[in-house]
């Protein structure tokens, strides 16, 4: 009886090269979670916590929830700035419940409050730009462990900050150390996230990301760990994921794998790749991406967290471009696993005593 891993790889393989492939030996679908001393995280909303298919996935295969959006300033900040914390209480409550760990996302972000924020004078803004930090945080403290304080600070094009409604705070860094510092008032034990996308495809934003941290880590801010989303383009040559990972392993902080998705779709028009070339090119950059966070030092790996618990609960399935095709995460729309989880699985059986070193990336 051929197992789901074996019919899933040999179907790949016989539509890649049209010929039979020896087959894979089989595995078997454990709980990622069992597998590895680090947490295994899921981005998660109040309105799943209500869908037994998706409590039943995260509750077999996870152990740590990130709220996708409902603990964002979109959400929390009120129009006269008070905050309502209803929807991530949910998520906080569920995760407690059933002894997952919560990644607070995110505090600062260039992308919202600015409809809030822009009317203020100067002397207000500051004064509320502390205040929704200290507010949030504080709401959280002995409950949510970590944070993503400031998201996606690099341009798309990364080779600057990017500037924003935010940069009324002065200073060095202005409302990126501020944030930090803010944060680490609030809550004097939370490890403290810097995070950002794209850092493992754009050298260029990989290497502007790190000077910041740099920076940062010299001025004494509060920075506690690297925060790489790793939305990842599965056409980026070999190497530069892992080679990503090594230059950010550098500062000795722990890392978070913070948003893990991988695209079987390029946005272009004209996509020429079999079905069978862009899953092995998923499979190939998803393992080389487990198996770079495996060879950091286990005092960095902080966290490896995954962008949605099935592919229909992925942004990228609601996306007006899906073609309902694209199977981004670990586990396909009835919460079986897809070939992605088999290479994030053999990765972290490397933490299994006796297992095999590593799994040859191509
Ligand atoms: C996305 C969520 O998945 C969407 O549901 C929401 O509408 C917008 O934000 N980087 C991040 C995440 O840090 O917060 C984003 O999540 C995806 C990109």
């Amino acid at each position: 009886m051929l197992d789901r891993r074996t019919l899933l790889l040999s179907s790949l393989s016989l539509g890649a090269c049209g010929a039979t492939s020896p087959t894979p030996p089989a595995a078997p679908v454990v709980a990622l979670k069992t597998l590895c001393p680090f947490p295994v995280g899921v981005c998660a909303t109040a309105l799943q916590l209500e869908e037994h298919g998706w409590t039943e996935l995260v509750l077999s295969q996870f152990n740590q929830l990130t709220p996708e959006w409902q603990m964002k300033m979109e959400y929390t900040l009120q129009p006269d700035f008070s905050l309502r914390f209803d929807a991530p209480d949910a998520i906080v409550a569920f995760a407690r419940e059933h002894a997952l760990g919560v990644h607070g996302h995110a505090l600062i972000w260039y992308s919202q409050g600015e409809a809030a924020f822009g009317a203020l004078a100067d002397d207000r803004f500051i004064a509320e730009f502390d205040r929704y930090v200290t507010g949030v945080v504080a709401h959280y403290r002995d409950r949510v462990v970590s944070w993503d304080v400031v998201n996606e600070p690099v341009t798309d094009e990364g080779s600057a900050l990017r500037t924003s409604h935010w940069d009324r705070i002065p200073g060095p860094d202005g409302h990126i150390a501020r944030a930090f510092r803010i944060a680490r008032e609030a809550d004097p034990r939370a490890v403290l996230f810097l995070n950002d996308y794209n850092l493992e495809s754009n050298p260029t934003k990989g290497a502007t990301f790190l000077r910041l941290v740099e920076r940062l880590v010299s001025a004494g801010v509060p920075i506690g760990g690297i925060g790489i989303q790793s939305h990842l383009d599965i056409e980026a040559p070999a190497g530069q994921i892992s080679s990503f990972m090594k230059s950010a392993a550098q500062f000795g902080l722990p890392i978070h794998v913070s948003e893990v998705d991988a695209s079987l779709r390029n946005g272009r028009t004209f996509d020429l790749r079999s079905v069978a070339e862009r899953q092995r090119q998923q499979l190939a950059r998803v393992g080389e991406l487990a198996n770079a966070f495996m060879d950091l030092p286990r005092s960095q790996q902080f966290a490896f967290s995954i962008w949605g618990a099935r592919d229909t609960d992925s942004p990228l399935r609601r996306d007006d471009r899906d073609d309902g095709k694209d199977r981004p995460v670990l586990f396909d729309e009835h919460g079986e696993p897809n070939p992605a989880y088999f290479a994030v699985a053999d990765a972290f059986r490397r933490a299994t005593p006796g297992s095999p070193a590593k799994t040859p990336q191509t």
